[in-house]
Parts: C-alpha cells; sequence; structure tokens
C-alpha cells in the first residue's frame, strides 16, 4: 500500500530533508515530501554538512529544495511527522476544522532509543548523531506502515 508521508522540522533544511531522503531511500513507492514550519529557508537546498553526512550513507539530498508547512499539506498526506514537539505545536496550530490526519513525532517509531525528540545538528552540529536516530526511526516507521 502507498502512503503519503510528510516529514516536518523547523528550517526544512536538516532533519526533515534527512528524513525525507533516508525514507525515499529504504521506501521508494510511497510518496514522501518534507516542509519547514518557519519560511527561513524557502528555496535553498539541504544545509551543506547534512547533505554530505547524509551522501557518507549513500543517501542523496541534493535535489530537495525547503518549503514552509501550510494547513493544505493536512489534505495532502496520510500521516504527519514532526521532529520536535515545537514542530508538532506548530503543525497543530494550522490544523483545518475537521481534519483528522494523524501527527506524531518521529521518535515515537524508535520507542527502544529513549529520545523523544531529533536533536538539531544546525545546533548541536552532530549530524551524525541525528542521523543515527533518523535512520533507526524510519526504520521503525516502515515496519509500522507494513503493519
Ligand atoms: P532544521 O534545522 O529545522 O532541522 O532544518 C534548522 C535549520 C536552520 C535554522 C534552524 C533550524 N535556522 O535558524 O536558520
Amino acid at each position: 500500500m502507498t502512503h503519503r508521508i510528510l516529514f516536518v522540522c523547523l528550517g526544512n533544511i536538516c532533519r526533515s530533508p534527512a528524513a525525507e531522503g533516508v525514507f525515499r531511500t529504504r521506501a521508494p513507492h510511497h510518496t514522501t515530501d518534507s516542509a519547514g514550519t518557519s519560511g527561513w529557508h524557502i528555496g535553498d537546498p539541504p544545509y551543506g554538512p547534512m547533505q554530505k553526512a547524509a551522501l557518507a550513507r549513500g543517501i542523496r539530498l541534493d535535489d530537495l529544495r525547503a518549503r514552509q508547512f501550510v494547513a493544505a499539506d493536512f489534505n495532502q498526506f496520510d500521516l504527519i511527522i514532526g521532529m520536535d514537539a515545537d514542530n508538532i505545536a506548530d503543525i497543530e496550530a494550522l490544523r483545518p476544522a475537521g481534519n483528522q490526519t494523524p501527527v506524531r513525532l518521529l521518535t515515537d517509531f524508535a520507542p527502544h532509543s529513549g529520545a523523544d525528540h531529533v536533536p538539531d545538528p544546525y545546533y548541536t552540529r552532530d549530524f551524525d548523531g541525528s542521523l543515527d536516530l533518523i535512520e533507526i526511526a524510519v526504520e521503525g516507521l516502515d515496519a509500522h506502515l507494513r503493519g
């Protein structure tokens, strides 16, 4: 079954494009996109150090471009996945009346990691640490979608 999955972070240049890249590489039959709750980087490619860290794992991000999350996304996707609690709050603030699209944390799909958010490597500079967690959680997401 094909699912429509949207990954969301703050800037849409580090965590959510990385999650999109890992997921589309692992499960290319789904429809996948990513967006930022801010409009700070609209049109920008993923952040260079994140592209480099992902490519070292065989994950290409270079074709992706940042866009801002919009209320209409609730009607375009089956599942919306944020990276931290701020993302979830900013997403929920745009939910249209009556819409019931599930919104989850990516770390919900990595219950054994002990993490309750994906740390922002734009600030931590630990691109590999965030990618490790994203890869574990995307594996869990893939298993979840397979039922
Ligand atoms: P992201 O990381 O939300 O994982 O894309 C960030 C990237 C840029 C900024 C903040 C977070 N910024 O402030 O420009």
